[in-house]
């Protein structure tokens, strides 16, 4: 059985004046978030009606990572609860409804799974057409949503699952110009905490370290930088930060508050030196293509770090070019963006029935080679 047809998205306002409207119910459970969203644009104006999120973090919290088994039974148990308070929030029913986008990859295929077959569920009792969204392209496209960026514009996905450079050329079109070839940094962050007894998530636990910390104390290494390129790699650097405490825990017996401090400073420096070079590069190759309103927007929980993203807004200002990083929990995983991702494939015409395979891998840019590593929190395109 073919897929529901979109229905005409034109409808009449009380003025007499036709405006096409576009609402869309957004799902996303691809990891440890489960998470429904409605999304409206009329006559090109956005606006997220609703976003939940249902985290799954304390139910990992003993494991030191997400487990697939329990985020699939999460997900199938909570989906329709968050689809229901999404739906109460927007003030509609799902009759009002154009269409679902639900995220069918990349991710854990039992969570991805369960949000596909939710999605389906609900075309099957309304009639109400399914669009498959990569999850990756959810994140990419926010920018547009939050700030309404133009493209081409160079995005850098930074979380504790992703980590790449791609340029973003249109709803459909992106090019990756390189990416971590083994950890993400959020995850090298939540591996660090772990290491020095700091609670998890570990990002803004080794930030507030940091803070009062001497980050030349510890000298780390800053991966891949003598390499051309914008690959990266974060897996070494939580190495190197287990021999430097195993050196001070050798030499005194234990580590100090200050030792801390200087440890997460150091560790934070070489990710944000990393980073900050890797951006450089990225907007080099960027500016080759002279788009008429150049933008490098930032996404993922790692975005979150003060000092990462003050690097980044510095070199973007040396370049001229404007530097974008959506609210936070817009850079999280969330609904809202798969269902602005949904809208920007119906605006431009994308919609195919067989993105709504789920898929663990899915990369954005097919033409680049896959990038092998996977994290904790699953397989990445
Ligand atoms: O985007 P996100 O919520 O989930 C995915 O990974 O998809 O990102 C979570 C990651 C965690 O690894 C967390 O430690 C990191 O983002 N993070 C941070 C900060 N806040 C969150 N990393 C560095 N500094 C932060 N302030
Ligand atoms: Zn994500």
């Amino acid at each position: 059985m073919g897929l529901p047809v979109l229905p005409a998205l034109k409808r009449q306002s009380n003025s007499g004046h036709w405006r096409i409207v576009t609402i869309i119910l957004g799902l996303e459970s691809s990891c440890d978030d489960t998470a429904a969203a409605i999304v409206r644009e009329v006559s090109g104006r956005r606006e997220i009606l609703s976003s939940v999120v249902y985290g799954q973090t304390s139910l990992h919290a003993d494991f030191g990572g997400v487990v697939p088994e329990i985020a699939a039974r999460a997900h199938a148990e909570k989906m329709d609860l968050c689809v229901e308070e999404a739906l109460a929030v927007a003030g509609l029913g799902l009759g009002e409804i154009d269409a679902i986008a639900v995220t069918s990859g990349p991710g854990l295929i039992g969570g991805v799974l369960s949000g596909v077959m939710c999605a389906k569920g609900i075309a099957a009792a309304t009639g109400k057409p399914v669009i498959g969204v990569n999850h990756l392209a959810g994140h990419a496209l926010t920018p547009r949503l939050t700030d309404g960026l133009r493209f081409p514009y160079l995005m850098l996905l930074v979380s504790g699952g992703h980590c790449q450079f791609l340029i973003v050329e249109a709803a459909d079109r992106f090019t990756r110009l390189g990416g971590t070839i083994d950890d993400a940094p959020g995850e090298a962050f939540d591996k660090t905490a772990k290491l020095l007894g700091l609670p998890q998530p570990g990002g803004p636990a080794v930030e507030a370290e940091a803070a009062s910390g001497d980050p030349k104390r510890f000298a780390f290494p800053r991966p891949l930088l003598d390499r051309p390129g914008c690959d990266m790699s974060f897996s070494g650097l939580k190495t190197a930060l287990l021999r430097a405490r195993d050196a001070v825990v050798a030499e005194k017996g234990g580590l100090t508050e200050q030792d801390r401090r200087d440890l997460c400073a150091g560790f934070q420096a070489a990710i944000a030196d990393v980073l900050a070079e890797k951006s450089r590069r990225a907007i080099e190759e960027y500016g080759l293509l002279n788009a008429s309103d150049p933008a490098f927007a930032v996404a993922g929980g790692v975005a979150a770090n003060k000092a990462i993203r003050e690097r980044l807004e510095e070199l973007s200002a040396g370049h001229g070019i404007k530097f974008i990083a959506p609210p936070l929990s817009l850079c999280t995983d969330n609904a809202a963006m798969i269902a602005w991702a949904g809208i920007e494939k119906v605006n431009a015409g994308a919609i195919d029935p067989k993105d709504l395979v789920a898929r663990p891998r899915w990369p954005l840019d097919a033409r680049s080679p896959a990038l092998l590593g996977s994290g904790k929190k699953g397989a990445k395109a």
